[in-house]
């Protein structure tokens, strides 16, 4: 399959895929604190979807199991694909949720992480400085630029800040599928790689450490670790190539609306 690039209609429906995660995370925002099962946060975004006529795309997603809920939730040293459940977040950790959408057959990605209330200064440089280095990738994601450019720019960014990039996971495209051509490695070369082109879609994901990029997953087939146990983070926005504005985010987490 190669890359596909989308038309008007195809992005119209990406916008709502998109914008239907991005109200979740205004949700996650308000409902995460001390005490809250991340069973509880998973059960209100899956909510919300439905309500919205939208499917949680990872809901069922093929893998040593199939995925059991419509978000993955990862506290502190979890890195990605935690599996949400009974654990209480408890003041001082971080979270990341990680959402997908479908709506009317094309799809929406995006993973933000959260400070459980007070956290402490590390945590919060982690938080921030993740959240920059995807802002920063996604001003090279240009029409002319090339795929290498972002990969660079998401390593170089954070690297440049103490901290490590997962080699394990990549950002990639996305549409009709969950992950589409191109893989996007974070971290390599500027200047190679596939010309960028208006109507491509993708989701950008960096995912940064304290410590060394090394994971490892754990029993439940799932959820990955770091290895030194160091904390991680994880932001991601779904976004489109447009000719004459830059990228155009699809997964803004812009204030609740209804959807007329
Ligand atoms: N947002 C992730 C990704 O882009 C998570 C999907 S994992 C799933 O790869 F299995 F839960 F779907
Ligand atoms: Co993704």
């Amino acid at each position: 399959m190669a890359i596909t690039l989308k038309n008007k209609s195809e992005l119209q429906k990406m916008r709502r895929a998109g914008r239907i995660v991005g109200d979740c995370h205004c949700l996650l925002r308000e409902a995460i604190r001390p005490g809250i099962t991340t069973a509880a946060l998973d059960k209100l975004v899956h909510t919300y979807i439905t309500q919205q006529n939208g499917i949680p795309s990872f809901l069922g997603y093929p893998g040593p199991t199939p995925y059991p809920a419509a978000t993955c939730i990862s506290v502190n040293e979890e890195v990605v694909h935690g599996i949400p459940g009974s654990r209480l977040l408890q003041e001082g950790d971080i979270v990341s949720v990680d959402i997908g959408v479908i709506w009317q057959g094309y799809h929406g990605d995006s993973a933000w992480s959260y400070p459980v209330g007070a956290i402490d200064l590390k945590a919060r440089q982690l938080l921030e400085t993740t959240e920059q280095t995807l802002y920063h990738a996604l001003t090279f994601a240009q029409v002319g630029g090339r795929l290498g450019d972002i990969s660079h720019s998401i390593q170089h960014f954070a690297e440049s800040h103490g901290l490590s990039v997962v080699r394990k996971y990549t950002s990639h495209g996305i549409g009709k599928s969950l992950h589409e051509e191109p893989e996007i490695r974070n971290y390599g070369r500027a200047g190679r790689g596939v010309r960028l082109r208006e109507g491509m879609t993708l989701a950008i994901e960096p995912i940064v450490t304290q410590g060394s990029h090394a994971v490892r997953e754990c029993d439940d087939g799932w959820t990955a670790v770091t290895v030194d146990g160091t904390l991680a983070a994880h932001f991601e926005h779904t976004i489109a190539i447009t000719e004459d504005n830059g990228p155009e985010v699809l997964t803004r987490q812009d204030k609740l609306s209804t959807h007329e």
